[in-house]
């Protein structure tokens, strides 16, 4: 039986920070085991007839596969809006869409532009609504990037990873990451494109360090990440940044500053040439195919989390 309510206090996942430290343990570990069953080909209905709508105002691949794929396997099934396919794309408000569709779904996931935006949709719903990436954050992609840092290293904790490019939806979500699981994010980026001193606060040197030099955030690191120059929603500023992030090119170079064993990894889609070379992403530190692979498996265990909450791992 569907129901249009959850059980237990209604949960989102709008930032990565809406989950306690010990939460995001618990949904990463989870993970694990919903992969390895994935992986042997064993069932896990535990979302028997669920539904799950997808709100896309943003282009996807990864997100919407993993999330269409994963709901499908947890035994649910998912309905796909976009905006100009809905009645969003012709100014019905947000609060009135998240009132109608959260009575007829389970859970909600949405991509959007500003966070307010998802904000007040989750203020305006009777279920959990999940962060499909807005232009703050993007803490899917996040959980997923743990997940892979841990399969293939152990803990994070107390390692440095170095992001090297924008002050963008993904830097920040790093960043909160690196505040609550404890490890230190060296950030390097171009004059004019880094991060906002409101938005960061007082942080300890062991949580952020800031570079002007590129080569120099990577030394030392644990892993080595980057994305596009340019987010969407921002392709205005194309030209400028281009111009801007030319000597932010993850390259042989930066890597070999880093740990002999640091991993690389990227969001993706992937501009080869531009954020990263080819020998870097397509060479033997890169895990950026687990890395988008492991969307599916923590999204799973997200979903089942906000909807079951905890189910022993
Ligand atoms: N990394 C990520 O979110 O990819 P998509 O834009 O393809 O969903
Ligand atoms: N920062 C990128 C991530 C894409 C998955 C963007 O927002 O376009």
């Amino acid at each position: 039986m569907s129901s249009a309510t959850s059980p237990g206090p209604l949960r989102h996942f709008l930032q990565l920070r809406d989950f306690s430290e010990d939460e995001i343990h618990y949904v990463i570990d989870r993970a694990r085991l919903i992969k390895d069953k994935f992986k042997r080909y064993l069932p896990h209905h535990t979302l028997h007839d669920r539904n799950l709508a997808m709100v896309f105002e943003k282009a996807s691949t990864r997100t919407r596969v993993s999330f269409e794929a994963g709901m499908y396997q947890l035994g649910g099934s998912v309905i796909y809006l976009t905006t100009e396919g809905s009645q969003l794309g012709r100014s019905e408000p947000i609060e009135d869409t998240a009132r109608v569709i959260s009575r007829m779904v389970d859970l909600v996931m949405i991509r959007t532009f500003e966070q307010t935006r998802i904000e007040r949709f989750a203020a305006h719903s009777r279920v959990p609504v999940i962060n499909g990436l807005t232009n703050e954050y993007h803490p899917c992609q996040i959980l997923a990037d743990i997940l892979t840092f841990v399969e293939h290293r152990g803990a994070i904790r107390g390692k440095t990873v170095a992001w090297i490019g924008d002050a963008n939806n993904m830097s920040y979500t790093w960043l909160q990451a690196a505040e609550m699981l404890g490890f230190t994010l060296h950030v390097s980026g171009p004059a004019g494109y880094r991060l906002d001193p409101l938005r960061v606060g007082q942080q300890p040197d062991n949580v952020l360090k800031e570079f002007d030099d590129p080569l120099e955030a990577c030394k030392g690191a644990h892993l080595v990440t980057t994305d596009v120059w340019t987010s969407m929603g921002y392709e205005s500023e194309n030209e400028a940044r281009r111009l801007a992030f030319a000597d932010w090119c993850v390259d042989a170079r930066m890597m070999a500053a880093a740990q002999p064993d640091a991993l690389f990894m990227h969001c993706l889609p992937a501009h080869r040439g531009e954020e990263v070379t080819g020998e870097v992403i397509d060479g033997p530190q890169s895990v950026v195919w687990d890395e988008a692979e492991n969307r599916l498996h923590v999204q799973k265990a997200l979903m089942e989390f906000l909807l079951l909450g905890r189910q022993g791992v």
